[in-house]
């Protein structure tokens, strides 16, 4: 008999498969259940050292449908869930609200149901864990970071959809007693992460000698974190959290966008052997994105003091990790950059 048995929905995306390599890994007692649509961002090759673990099981599945995760809930007699699936890119949002609407809300509203249904009232000893982010606090001005109590102010379609599935999993906790708890993080990187996003878009940029571009004056914050810390603060969150709560996750980490780019191309030149500011002058400034938040700063004490939770790697490392990373997995980069992505590209900096 298993201890416990997790649904991880969003399992094959970037931080949902350092949450499952963690469980896996930490937990051999415990049932690890992927349960992911493989969208163009859900990637079985990010679970290869992982997948042949007996406690581990991958079922291709969709939030949004109700039988299949009912049957999922049944067959895995699921007692926690870990909820990750989401569409989870602002600038895709811009171009396709409603996808992000359909997969975010009432996704997320299908899987509370779900639970709900296969929990049948009797709660005891479950829990509906809902992955959240800091973007749905809005943006900052030059002071200031973001707190549990911070009103909701979501700025684009991708905040508003995420902000709306949060409440509708308050909402569950108030309506039904459903034992749920949020955690908001701030900006993650490291392996993994779907070149569409700043960090590996850049990486693949430089490695490839193309333009680095840097949206508006490059002048927008954001606070970063290694994915593996986030990971480690959602197995905390998971296990010691309360119901009810909501916890904020970050590491303190602002950097300028052309600053942090500036940084990353000096790690490259040394890692790819180019003289010190060739990949630099790949920086091209482009067209700014629509309602760009300005800054994202998370203030994480709740977390730390009630939780015990704090950050470990610091982010001139974590950046090298990543970047030795991405160099080591070149075919990795190439599976994921093949196809669709090149028409995403296209589409999207073409007429910036
Ligand atoms: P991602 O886009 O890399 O992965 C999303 C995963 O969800 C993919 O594996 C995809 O196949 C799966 N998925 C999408 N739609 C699905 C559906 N309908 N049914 C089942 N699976 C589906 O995203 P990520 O960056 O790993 O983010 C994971 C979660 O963390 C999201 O909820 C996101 O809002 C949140 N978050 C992300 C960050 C960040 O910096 N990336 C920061 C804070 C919070
Ligand atoms: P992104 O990784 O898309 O995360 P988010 O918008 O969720 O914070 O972008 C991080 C920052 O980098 C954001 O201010 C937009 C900026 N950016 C660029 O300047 N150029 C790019 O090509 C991308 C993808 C982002």
């Amino acid at each position: 008999m298993t201890k416990r048995s997790i649904l991880i929905t969003g399992g094959a995306g970037f931080i949902g498969s350092h949450v499952v390599r963690l469980f896996v890994n930490k937990y051999p007692d415990y049932q690890i259940v992927n349960y992911d649509k493989l969208t163009y961002a859900g990637n079985l090759e990010n679970l290869r050292d992982v997948e042949k673990s007996a406690h581990y099981k991958f079922v291709k599945g969709d939030i949004l449908d109700a039988e299949m995760l009912q049957k999922t809930f049944l067959e895995f007699q699921i007692d926690g869930v870990v909820h990750l699936a989401a569409e989870s890119h602002v600038d895709r949002s811009i171009e396709n609200p409603d996808e992000f609407a359909i997969t975010n809300i009432i996704g997320t509203i299908r899987l509370l149901n779900a639970a709900k249904k296969a929990w049948q009232n009797n709660f005891e000893g479950k829990r509906f864990y809902h992955i959240s982010t800091d973007e749905v606090y809005g943006s900052l001005g030059a002071e200031g970071f973001f707190t549990e109590t911070t009103p909701l102010d979501p700025r684009s379609p991708y905040s508003a959809s995420k902000a709306s599935s949060d409440q509708f999993v308050l909402a569950f906790e108030n309506s039904y007693h459903l034992p749920v708890v949020i955690s908001r993080c701030s900006n993650n990187y490291g392996p993994y992460h779907f070149p569409e996003k700043l960090i590996p878009l850049m990486i693949n940029n430089v490695i490839n000698e193309k333009p680095l571009p840097v949206y508006g004056k490059g002048e927008n914050i954001r606070d970063w974190l290694f994915v593996e810390d986030h990971a480690k603060a959602i197995d905390v969150i998971f296990h010691k959290g309360k119901n009810g709560e909501v916890y904020n996750i970050g590491g303190h980490n602002e950097w300028k966008n052309i600053d942090l780019v500036h940084l990353l191309c000096e790690i490259m030149d040394k890692k790819l052997g180019r003289t010190k500011g060739a990949s630099a002058k790949l920086i091209t400034y482009v067209k700014d994105r629509p309602g760009h938040d300005m800054r994202y700063a998370i203030n994480p004490t709740k977390t730390k003091t009630e939780l015990g939770w704090a950050p470990t790697i610091q982010f001139e490392a974590g950046l090298e990790k990543t970047v030795d990373w991405y160099l080591a997995n070149k075919e990795w980069l190439n599976h994921v950059t093949s196809g669709a992505y090149r028409g995403y590209y296209e589409n999207m900096y073409s007429n910036r």
